[in-house]
């Protein structure tokens, strides 16, 4: 099956002379949730626009739904709809005009209803007739939104979609996106809030300086990388770790009130048992116990600072 997206090689330099993408390879599957995480400045814009015809592209290859960005232009960009990351709409437009207006710029023919049931998905109907200029920034966003699904896009980007929006359209937009991948629409999504990469992508690409260093499976990455902790709360504090603890990965915290061991959630032997059992044998005894895993946060600020070293 052709997938949604292919990038082959792919580089870009402004004409600043400056690299800003360093060969990119990236295949993302029809219906899937990409989310693409990287510091600023990382090139997520870049990639993002050159996807959409916005950018042109230095070396390599792209497609779009099999259509060539640069060779089949029109074709790729008619599969597409992107809200981009800076807010510019038509002012003195109304809602509605707005929406009409960017369908037709696709050639698609006139369709009112299903023009009406994207203003609704986005709470947007009883604002149809409002000049754009009138709205809040969170509605211009969905105004945004609105224009980008309104040619029925095969595969939508969103870049930095939630920047600066209120909670409720942040869980308005994810039902949304979920809504329209059930529909079969393949969605990419840049975003620096990590819990929204981990709330909706199923793959997470990770890219900075130009390359794109990693790109998992959502829960592959989170088990593979993932580090495991035990914390125990002691019964009485310790100054220090006993020397014979010496060769464990363990911690003190909280003014050694708090023994924390991390582990390896892949290792076959987590070690616990054995830690469980030395610390009854030092007589340190502890009076509760709990465990937590990494969250993306953590292993995304890893990823990053040894990509940079
Ligand atoms: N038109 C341009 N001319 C020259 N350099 C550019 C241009 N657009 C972007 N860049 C540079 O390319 C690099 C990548 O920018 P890009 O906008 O793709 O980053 P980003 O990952 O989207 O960052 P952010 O998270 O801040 O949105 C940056 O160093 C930026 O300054
Ligand atoms: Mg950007």
């Amino acid at each position: 099956m052709t997938p949604a997206i292919s990038v082959k090689g792919l580089t870009k330099t402004y004409d600043s002379g400056f690299q800003a993408l360093k060969g990119v390879d990236l295949e993302i599957q029809r219906g899937e949730i990409f989310a693409l995480l990287g510091p600023n400045g990382a090139g997520k814009t870049t990639l993002i626009s050159i996807l959409c015809g916005i950018v042109r592209p230095g070396e390599g290859t792209v497609t779009i739904e099999g259509c060539d960005v640069v060779r089949d232009y029109r074709a790729a960009r008619s599969q597409v709809g992107l809200v981009p990351q800076e807010l510019a709409t038509e002012a003195f437009e109304t809602v509605w005009a707005a929406v009409r207006f960017s369908r037709g710029l696709f050639g698609k023919p006139a369709d009112p209803a299903l023009l009406e049931r994207v203003l609704r998905d986005l709470s947007l109907w009883d604002k149809r007739d409002s000049k754009i200029m009138a709205l809040s920034g969170g509605m211009k966003r969905r105004v945004l939104i609105a224009k980008a699904l309104a040619h029925e896009p095969k595969v939508l980007f969103l870049d930095e979609p939630t920047a600066g929006v209120d909670v409720e359209l942040r869980h308005d937009m994810w039902n949304l996106v979920r809504a329209l991948r059930d529909r079969g629409t393949t969605v990419v999504l840049t975003t620096h809030y990590i819990e929204e990469a981990e709330e909706m992508a199923d793959r997470i690409g990770v890219i900075t300086g130009g390359k794109l260093v990693l790109v998992e499976d959502k829960t592959t990455l989170m088990t593979k990388l993932g580090k495991k902790q035990l914390a125990l709360t002691l019964q009485q504090p310790l100054q220090a770790i006993p020397a014979e603890l010496s060769d464990l990965s363990l911690e003190l915290q909280a003014g050694g009130t708090q023994l924390v061991y991390t582990f390896d959630v892949q290792a076959e032997e987590t070690g616990i048992a054995a830690l469980l059992k030395r610390l009854g044998e030092l007589g340190i005894d502890f009076k509760d116990l709990h465990s937590s895993q990494s969250s993306l946060e953590d292993i995304f600020v890893n990823l990053v600072r040894e990509a940079r070293a």
